[in-house]
């Protein structure tokens, strides 16, 4: 896990949104992260040190001469145990006093004596968040490497509509786990990741697809992305997944040929290819214009063959480097070694997808890398994320030697 061990003080101001640092600091610590909340008098109205205390598994601090006797010099100690500073909900108010330099109680205090980047979460009324004196605020912090997200445009607790909501708990997490874990392993490289499904239609209703949910292959682009590099993520169909943070672009395609298209076209000035989608092999030769009628017993539909992206980029191979998967129910070994060998690929991910907590849907995988020196390297079961780590560590490693 990401956040595994991970030290986060939580600060948390005097907004309506102040009842969502609790799933927050929930979600941090089912991550394996150490969570201790500083909350100011105002979100004590909003929601109680109690919850946070219970929630957190740590004592709140709230006043600047409370005594909790594990901290010592409190706000120091805190500042310093801190791998990562959220303040979420942030309101005016703390922002305000962040950029003007006043430190007048414990969260105030706290942020300022540390070394920790700092995430700011702003939640507040859509002409406050907006307001010239907020918004210079914002541009000062950032220019002093602060680091904001963005609110949510929606309804909010004052009535109205705009911008102002807290981002949902996942993408406050997402956003700390990019923190926390980013690198400089891919700096100033671009990366194409491939992910989800294809869709060939057959007529206006239907379509031939496969099970792919997009986990693995947005795994890829978020470690790419943690890596420092540019990534752009071609996305087939997916379960409905998230864009992960810090991407350069996505790109959604339906077809084979769609995802083609746009794989080539940034192909050229690329310097790596993971290559995680469930490709259709084969497409109907002829999708009907209108709706196919039920009529009889059994339908006989002509396919065509699919080009193969893949086969074309190793074809075109300059100083990219490729990495392929090969999803495989028999002869995992011998067939992902053919496909790294044909397809003139730098590295291959073999997975067996029919086996238990392994391939399509779920959030783990079993892996076997492939490598063109004849070496190989069995993996055990991991979680998505973990097993896109190792393939972009060993894909960095590859892209060094070139
Ligand atoms: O998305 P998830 O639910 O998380 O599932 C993950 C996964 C099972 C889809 C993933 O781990 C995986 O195995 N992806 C590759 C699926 C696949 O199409 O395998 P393949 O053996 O048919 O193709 C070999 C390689 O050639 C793949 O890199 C594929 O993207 C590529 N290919 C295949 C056919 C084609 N016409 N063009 C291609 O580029």
């Amino acid at each position: 896990m990401l956040l595994e061990n991970k030290n986060v003080v939580l600060g948390i101001t005097g907004g309506i949104a102040a009842f969502k640092a609790a799933e927050i600091a929930s979600q941090l610590r089912k991550r394996g992260a150490h969570v201790k909340c500083i909350m100011t008098q105002h979100a004590t109205e909003f929601i109680t040190p109690l919850t946070m205390r219970e929630i957190s598994g740590n004592p709140v601090a709230v006043s600047m001469f409370g005594d909790i006797p594990e901290f010592n010099v409190e706000h120091i100690a805190l500042a310093q145990w801190a791998d990562v500073f959220v303040i979420a909900p942030a309101t005016a108010n703390i922002i305000g006093k962040i950029a003007g330099g006043i430190a007048d109680d414990m969260l105030s205090t706290t942020v300022m004596a540390t070394k920790a980047p700092v995430l700011i979460a702003p939640a507040m009324n859509t002409n406050m968040y907006l307001n010239p004196i907020v918004q210079d605020n914002i541009h000062k912090l950032e220019q002093y490497g602060y680091e904001f997200i963005t609110p949510a445009s929606g309804h909010l607790a004052c009535g109205t509509t705009g911008i102002g909501r807290l981002p949902e708990p996942a993408e406050i997490i997402d956003h700390i786990e990019w923190i926390v874990c980013r690198t400089n392993l891919l700096k100033g490289k671009k990366v194409i990741v491939t992910a989800g499904g294809t869709r060939e239609p057959i007529d206006p209703v239907r379509f031939i697809g496969n099970h792919s949910s997009g986990r693995m292959g947005f795994a890829i682009a978020k470690a790419a992305a943690f890596a420092g590099a540019e990534v752009t993520l071609v996305a087939g169909t997916t379960d409905n997944l998230k864009t992960p943070v810090g991407l350069a672009r996505r790109i959604d395609v339906g077809s084979t040929r769609d995802m083609k298209e746009v794989v080539d076209s940034y192909y050229d000035t690329c310097d790596l290819v993971i290559k995680a989608a469930a490709v259709a092999d084969y497409r109907s030769a002829h999708p009907a214009e209108n709706k196919i009628k039920k009529s009889d017993e059994t339908l006989t539909l002509p396919m065509t063959k699919n080009p193969d992206i893949l086969l074309g980029l190793g074809q075109r191979k300059k100083h990219q480097v490729l990495v392929g998967f090969a999803a495989e129910t028999t002869h995992v070994l011998e067939y992902g070694a053919a496909k790294l060998k044909k397809k003139n690929l730098d590295m291959l991910v073999a997975n067996d997808v029919s086996a238990e907590g392994a391939g399509f849907k779920g959030t783990t995988n079993i892996a076997t890398f492939l490598f063109p020196d004849g070496s190989v390297e069995k993996l055990e079961k991991m979680g998505k994320d973990e097993l896109a780590s190792l393939i972009i560590q060993r894909a960095a490693a590859i892209l060094a030697k070139k």
